[in-house]
């Protein structure tokens, strides 16, 4: 009854009682107060894409931004800002993912990270690691705890599944792709990451027949809207939780051990 009246009392005299106050709640809190559960699986309300200006990442972007997610991102040229800003949902800024400062200030308040960071600079400097660490340090020194990071097959323990042909062309920037995601594996131990190792992608038309599969083997092409389809389903999906998938599409040809309904990843 005593504890009855306690609770009673502090209820009425306000939450402050038990809780924070708001001058002192810290940035990491108010990213992780964004996570709703819903039925197990989470949903984000404000997710960062670095790599949103093409490809996998725009297409990303513009999914999440449709189905009312608030998206932020960065982009290196004008152009890209003001289109990305023109997509309703979505707020863009001029950065640079080599630029610590331009991630970190942009993330601020966000609840969920993906990137699809790649490519090189002018000068012959490879984004893949370098970018993909700030942003995942961005991540871990705001709190944001849920992370999606692409990188490509032959990385890690999949580089069995590529050509060695196309490894040895692709091993410099696979090699950086693979640092990205053992600092994510090995320093950020209570991040909820997933990463996708897409095969060779085309700028096709989705098929919706694309799969993720843990089959380290697995090669093949798939279709950058539907890398980008999986990936906003791998986000959302607490059963993606750190794992490393691979991205491929059978109905392209693409190999994988056993039949479809064997090696696909259940999201
Ligand atoms: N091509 C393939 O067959 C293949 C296969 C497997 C995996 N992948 C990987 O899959 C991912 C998606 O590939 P994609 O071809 O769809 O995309 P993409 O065309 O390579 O786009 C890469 C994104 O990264 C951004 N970016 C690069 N450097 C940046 C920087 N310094 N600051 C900010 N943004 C920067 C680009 O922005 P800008 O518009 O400013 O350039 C662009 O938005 C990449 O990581 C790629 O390496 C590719």
């Amino acid at each position: 009854m005593l504890r009855v009246l306690f609770l009673a009392l502090c209820l009425s005299s306000g939450a402050a009682f038990f809780s924070t106050p708001a001058s002192v709640v810290s940035r990491k809190q108010v990213s992780r107060l964004f996570v709703e559960q819903v039925e197990g699986n989470p949903t984000y309300k404000k997710v960062f894409v670095a790599g949103g200006t093409k490809g996998v990442g725009k297409c990303v972007v513009e999914s999440l931004a449709s189905s009312g997610t608030q998206v932020v991102c960065v982009a290196r040229s004008d152009t890209s800002v003001t289109d990305l800003n023109t997509i309703e949902n979505v707020l863009c800024h001029k950065g640079d993912a080599f630029d610590y400062k331009s991630i970190e200030d942009n993330m601020w308040g966000c609840d969920a990270v993906i990137t699809t960071l790649g490519g090189t600079t002018e000068e012959g400097k490879r984004v893949d690691y370098e970018g993909n660490n700030n942003v995942i340090e961005a991540a871990g020194i705001l709190g944001v705890t849920r992370v999606v990071l692409v990188t490509s097959i032959g990385c890690g323990d999949s580089k069995d599944a590529a050509p060695p042909a196309v490894f040895e062309a692709l091993k410099d920037v696979l090699s950086d792709k693979e640092k990205a995601e053992r600092v994510l594996q090995r320093y950020y131990t209570n991040t909820n990451w997933t990463i996708i190792r897409p095969g060779g992608l085309k700028s096709e038309k989705m098929t919706g027949k694309a799969i993720l599969t843990e089959d380290k083997l697995a090669i093949g092409s798939i279709h950058r809207e539907d890398v980008a389809d999986l990936v906003v389903k791998a986000l959302k999906s607490s059963s993606t939780k750190k794992k490393i998938l691979s991205a491929v599409d059978m109905s392209l040809g693409s190999n994988v051990g056993g039949e479809r309904e064997v090696a696909e990843f259940q999201l």
